[in-house]
């Protein structure tokens, strides 16, 4: 059974946030921007550390974005980057999107980026995310599908790094290969006008490796997935050091390549 709330797997160590702050609205959300108009009210479900945020920000001056999260510490490096951008239309709160703290049809726009795979009851999150969308809005959501992901060269520790993120991703209560649920969640959420589609983040250039094999060798030791892992009885520290270690190796190799498949959905209101 699905919790309903479950445990965020990966956790705000500075190895997950290297990754999250690469993020843009150019990059991640992409299916959405056609969309927006400028004076549009959006919410931000599980805006992390809020470079995707402050974008949307940027692309509604007239309207407003509203940041919300779970764990109040990443909001305040959200509220830096609103800041050290000038952003007068965005704001930040802390909420649980299984239930949101607002009206019925408060804004135009839900957005929620890499969210719905470590919730405890995505379809619950969805009918909320739809409940304070006004009739007519756009519910967007956009999840990676982990058993989807593929790379090269492809020495046997990062199939276990695969397998072994799945386990603890499920034993916190997430879903790691949401990509390809969302339309099917979106469906029990009673959305009927649904457009699916799905995008790819590449890693190909000598800094996309060191930079992706790096944040993946440090998140394999020293983040709250780590600490999950042990204290679950998913790995040992040791194994936990030789998947990390072979990220190292793996982002040594010249002919690296990897690729994200994502899920996306644009859901009518
Ligand atoms: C993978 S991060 C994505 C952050 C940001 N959207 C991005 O793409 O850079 C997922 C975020 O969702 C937040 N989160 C997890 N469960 C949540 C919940 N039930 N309600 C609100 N936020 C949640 C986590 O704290 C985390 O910051």
């Amino acid at each position: 059974m699905p919790q309903e709330t479950a445990v965020y797997t990966h956790g705000h160590h500075e190895s997950v946030l290297r990754s999250h702050t690469w993020r843009t609205a150019a990059n991640s959300a992409a299916y959405l921007l056609g969309s927006l108009k400028p004076d549009m009210r959006v919410l931000d479900v599980g805006c992390g550390p809020g470079t995707i945020t402050a974008d949307l920000a940027e692309l509604v001056p007239r309207g407003s974005v509203t940041g919300l999260e779970a764990a109040p510490g990443v909001l305040e490096q959200a509220r830096a980057v609103a800041r050290e951008r000038g952003l007068d239309n965005v704001d930040f709160t802390v909420g649980d999107v299984h239930e949101l703290a607002f009206p019925d049809d408060s804004f135009s726009v839900v957005h929620a980026h890499q969210v719905l795979q470590h919730v405890g009851d995505p379809v619950r999150a969805l009918a909320e995310m739809r409940r304070v969308c006004a009739p007519g809005g756009i519910v967007a959501v956009r999840d990676a599908d982990y058993a989807a992901m593929t790379w090269y060269p492809q020495p046997p520790a990062l199939d276990r790094w695969l397998a072994l993120y799945r386990r603890v991703a499920r034993a916190n209560g997430g879903e790691p290969d949401a990509g390809r649920r969302l339309l099917s969640w979106a469906r029990q959420a009673g959305f009927t006008e649904i457009t699916a589609s799905a995008d790819t983040w590449c890693y190909a250039t000598p800094e996309e490796i060191a930079w992706w094999s790096g944040l993946w060798a440090d998140r394999t030791v020293a983040s709250e997935y780590a600490r999950v892992a042990v204290a679950g009885g998913h790995a040992t520290e040791e194994e936990l050091a030789e998947v990390s270690e072979a990220w190292r190796e793996w982002g040594r190799q010249p002919d690296a390549w990897f690729g994200v498949l994502n899920g996306e959905l644009l859901c009518r209101a």
